[in-house]
């Protein structure tokens, strides 16, 4: 039997669903019931009744899933694979900022670990940061974690006063101004979309800073033909599926996220036949995180 099938076989014998992140290899957004960016998986978890899920993206989407969704056995096939920038804000270190400044409110980028959600006030993604900064009522201290770029973009878009923690994506962080300035002389006609989590002097220069799921939807609704995709390359493979009359190019720069690609089929058919790695987390810790994240969710209906 050839593994696309023993994985669909396997998925209705144990009444499973499996989720993929834009940013995954082909294969595994090819073989997902449903595909998107860490808004749109949070809300398919939130709403989730299947027994099992499967979340094929880094572990910090893994263990959101997990906290929405608590009653369903949550299976990461790469346990191994996390997300350099929610490795920046350490829990203990958050907790001491909290502790000396009692007024600010914390507001955590989803790209966090459950521990230290545990420690923030509200939860954000790149989909729905701008909402929830702009609900927040003028003259509130605000600490932005642990993405300085999207924070400092949302600083600038919304003149907004924000402390920054210093954290970044190592991966967008590597794109710079003559990544963009070289895309346009490449491509004249396209239009330049990156990603928030891009320094501030490079979503200067595109013509749009987008969410991965926000790009998507762009891109479907634009009549332009041809687009430079500031992100994660992985990303494309879904814009041709749905676009296909349409032109699609990535920087010269290359951006690839390793622990994204760490989720193979292979994996995906190990997890559903045995039920391994699945995530673990305590009743305590899912109250405690929770709370940001449904706070989030109720502020970007
Ligand atoms: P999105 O929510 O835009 O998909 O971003 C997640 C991410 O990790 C980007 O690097
Ligand atoms: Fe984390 Fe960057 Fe990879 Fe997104 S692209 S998962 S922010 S390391």
């Amino acid at each position: 039997m050839d593994i696309i099938q023993e994985i669909a076989e396997l998925k209705a014998a144990r009444n499973a669903v499996i989720m993929a992140h834009n940013y995954t290899l082909p294969e595994v957004q090819d073989i997902a019931d449903f595909s998107g960016d860490s808004l749109e998986l949070a809300r398919i978890a939130a709403d989730c009744q299947a027994k099992v899920i499967v979340l094929c993206g880094v572990r910090f989407m893994a263990e959101t899933a997990k906290i929405l969704s608590p009653d369903s056995i949550v299976l990461h096939p790469a346990p191994e694979s996390g997300c350099p920038m929610a490795d920046m804000a350490d829990p203990a270190d958050v907790r001491k900022f909290r502790e000396n400044n009692p007024d600010t409110l914390l507001i955590a980028y989803v790209n966090t670990t459950a521990a230290t959600k545990s420690e923030v006030d509200i939860c954000c993604t790149s989909g729905n940061a701008e909402k929830i900064v702009a609900s927040l009522p003028a003259g509130q201290k605000v600490m932005f974690l642990p993405d300085a770029n999207l924070g400092g973009n949302l600083v600038k878009k919304l003149d907004r006063p924000m402390e920054l923690w210093n954290g970044c994506c190592p991966i967008h962080n590597r794109i710079t101004p003559d990544d963009i300035r070289q895309a346009r002389q490449d491509h004249p006609g396209a239009v330049v979309m990156v990603h928030p989590e891009c320094r501030v002097e490079v979503t200067a220069l595109a013509d749009e800073a987008l969410s991965t799921g926000g790009m998507l939807k762009f891109v479907a609704d634009s009549p332009a033909s041809e687009f430079v995709v500031g992100t994660e390359i992985g990303i494309i493979h879904r814009m041709k599926k749905e676009n296909p009359d349409k032109k699609f190019y990535p920087l010269e720069n290359n951006p690839v996220c390793e622990d994204m690609k760490k989720i193979t089929l292979d994996k995906i058919a190990s997890v559903l036949r045995d039920l391994s790695c699945q995530v673990q987390l305590d009743e305590w810790a899912i109250a405690k995180a929770r709370k940001p994240i449904e706070k989030m969710l109720e502020l970007s209906k």
